[in-house]
């Protein structure tokens, strides 16, 4: 992906009008993440049904500008996805498809894939379940970002 200065149309229409807000009652999965650096917070809850297909998706984001244009688009990725495809959802597919973000926000959609990952994870311990390649979820991001950076 090119160098991304500034925030693209779609990052701006995501924040503008983030997709999915709120709660869904009763959720599957919710999974809560933060970063104690920049202090954002954001939650996400999974509806899945029985085929462990995401039905349906929605999140709470107390953050930037960048982390509800994230959490907006993680939501519309993993809807419809099996719980499989779902954790697929990496913050590099969330920055594509929101045509990128500048470097310093990068972060934000770090919070993105963390929040899903998180509401999997609530959802397979309720369901007894293992879903592979899934990692316990982190409290803080800001541990995992250190190695993030070291990875790129
Ligand atoms: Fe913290 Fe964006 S500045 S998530």
């Amino acid at each position: 992906m090119s160098q991304v200065t500034e925030y693209s149309q779609k990052v701006m229409d995501h924040f503008m009008n983030p997709r999915n807000v709120g709660e869904i009652e009763n959720a599957s999965g919710v999974g809560t993440v933060g970063n104690a650096k920049c202090g954002d917070i954001m939650r996400m809850y999974l509806d899945i049904d029985e085929q462990g297909i995401v039905r349906d998706a929605k999140f709470k984001t107390f953050g930037c500008g960048a982390a509800v244009a994230t959490s907006s688009m993680a939501t519309e990725l993993v809807r419809g996805k099996t719980v499989q495809e779902a954790l697929g959802v990496t913050n590099r597919a969330v920055m594509e498809a929101l045509d990128g973000l500048p470097k310093v926000k990068i972060h934000c959609s770090l919070l993105a894939e963390e929040a899903i990952h998180a509401a999997l994870w609530d959802y397979a311990e309720k369901n007894h379940l293992t879903i592979d390649g899934l990692k316990p979820p982190v409290n803080d991001i800001d541990e995992t970002e250190a190695f993030y950076e070291m990875e790129k």
